[in-house]
């Protein structure tokens, strides 16, 4: 059985005591209420310690939303891996599309970021997905392909069980417009495939692929049904601890 995970990826969002607030309120449902998934808040890296400290004495878990792809020195505002490490950072988002768009980052420069996080023993969680544009023209499967080929699957097998991949159409994310679950199910089954072809079946059977974009608490019991969707990575409906925590109910 492959790990399921639900993850709310808070972006740049929260003031402090908001921040607390959420937290708190999350990890005291699941501590009362044990849920059939992991749970993780992708919070500002200035709130990685106080996340942190919720995570010691709950089930709640934490994960960065970016990293250094440079070991340490003279990079000014950046944040290296092993600091992640050095306070128990479980996990860390790599690929998100906002990063990629807004921040020129490229598969290569994708995969010198995991490879530092896997120094470390921090799972990433690689994003994917189309735009819009490829998605209209039926191009979505070559370039999904294409992401991994470039990136993770350059990785040996034995690195690559440490991936958590999330599948999110960019046309989904914060816009409303969810994947229907067959488009979702058509995907995730679709970079399974690619998982086995490249590795093995293990290794695919093994991986967490989640699904993002859109994804609230009214769809998301539909989507956690597909045979191939393993949870997913939430961002506007993880701001609110009622909507979050119904999601973390979906299975
Ligand atoms: P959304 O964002 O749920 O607000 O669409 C998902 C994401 O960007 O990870």
């Amino acid at each position: 059985m492959r790990q399921k995970i639900v993850a709310g990826n808070w972006k740049m969002n929260k003031l402090f005591h908001e921040a607390e607030d959420l937290i708190s309120a999350v990890a005291n449902e699941i501590d009362d209420r044990e849920p059939d998934c992991e749970v993780i808040v992708c919070v500002p890296s200035v709130f990685l310690e106080m996340a942190g400290d919720y995570a010691e004495e709950s089930q709640i878990r934490t994960a960065a939303q970016n990293v250094s792809e440079h070991e340490s020195g003279a990079y000014t505002g950046e944040i290296s891996a092993a600091m992640l490490a050095s306070m128990d950072i479980p996990y860390c988002i790599i690929g998100h599309s906002e990063r990629r768009k807004y921040f020129g980052e490229t598969d290569d420069l994708l995969l010198r970021k995991t490879e530092r996080l896997l120094d470390n023993s921090i799972k990433p969680i690689f994003c994917i997905g189309e735009v819009l544009k490829d998605r209209e023209s039926g191009n979505h499967f070559n370039i999904v392909e294409s992401q991994l080929v470039n990136s993770v699957f350059k990785l040996n097998k034995d690195e690559f069980s440490n991936i958590v991949i999330a599948y999110e159409p960019v046309w989904a994310i914060g816009t409303g417009k969810t994947a229907s679950p067959e488009q979702a199910q058509e995907m995730h089954k679709f970079i399974r495939g690619l998982i086995e072809k490249k590795y093995d079946a293990e290794t695919a059977g093994k991986t967490t692929v989640l699904y993002g974009g859109s994804c609230n608490a009214n769809n998301a019991k539909e989507l956690f049904s597909q045979a191939d969707v393993d949870g997913g990575l939430i961002g506007g409906a993880s701001l609110v601890a009622a909507d979050f925590i119904k999601i973390i109910y979906s299975f």
